[in-house]
């Protein structure tokens, strides 16, 4: 039983004719494009923006109409993925490496839904290492700043080289253990000269999709 395919594909259903969507990234928002392809072939009418270079060539070869993202105007609605999500709906997203395009994303679409296997569901985020993108200039100055606040930050890597995201620019990852207040350190860590943006989604989510082990649905 594949949990991911089975939120994922859920979320699919809320796609209706005319709706511009947002197209997240990762191994779940994977089979919501893929099944948004197969009813894109069977008649479905969208336009669609992605929040990755991945997304963008999977749509594509779906056949999804892919539009630049500042021409679409405002999304109805994104499926995206998330690394946790806590009672709250506050996310700790960019395990794969796309959270700058999908908070963009995310923050112009009327409803953002989340789907994950049930493993994603934390009571407390900070477990799963918050990607923070960095740009490359003074990043070691950047690393250094992350380090003062607290966070116990480590490179990216892509084999030997440090991983780039879309957009050219490094990926700390920083361990938390225990995220007390997501929402202050999401403001405390944007306020970093060298941040672009961290994984945090504080109270972007509209509604998450989760699949349990027995392949029921959690949607709430
Ligand atoms: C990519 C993301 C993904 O949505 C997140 O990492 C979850 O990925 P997956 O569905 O592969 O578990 O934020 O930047």
């Amino acid at each position: 039983m594949n949990l991911k395919k089975i939120a994922a594909e859920r979320a699919a259903e809320y796609i209706k004719d005319g709706m511009k969507v947002g197209l997240g990234t990762g191994s779940t928002a994977y089979f919501a494009i893929c099944r948004l392809g197969e009813r894109v072939r069977d008649g479905l009418q969208i336009q669609a923006v992605a929040t990755s270079e991945a997304s963008d060539k999977l749509a594509r070869e779906w056949g999804i109409p892919i539009i630049p993202f500042d021409q679409i105007g405002r999304l109805d609605i994104t499926i995206d993925g998330a690394d946790e999500v806590d009672p709250d709906f506050n996310l700790i997203k960019g395990g794969g490496g796309a959270l700058l395009r999908e908070k963009i994303v995310a923050a112009n679409s009327d409803k953002l839904i989340i789907v994950a296997d049930g493993s994603k569901a934390v009571q407390q985020l900070g477990q799963f290492p918050l990607p923070v993108e960095v740009v490359p200039f003074a990043s070691e100055w950047t690393f250094q700043a992350l380090e003062n606040l607290g966070c116990r930050p480590k490179w990216r890597m892509n084999g030997d080289e440090r991983y780039l995201t879309d957009n050219g620019n490094l990926i700390a990852d920083c361990q938390m253990e225990a995220i007390e207040n997501a929402a202050e350190l999401n403001v405390k860590l944007n306020m970093l000269p060298g941040v672009v943006d961290n994984g945090l989604f504080v109270d972007m989510a509209d509604t998450v999709i989760l699949a349990k082990d027995d392949g029921s649905i959690d949607e709430r």
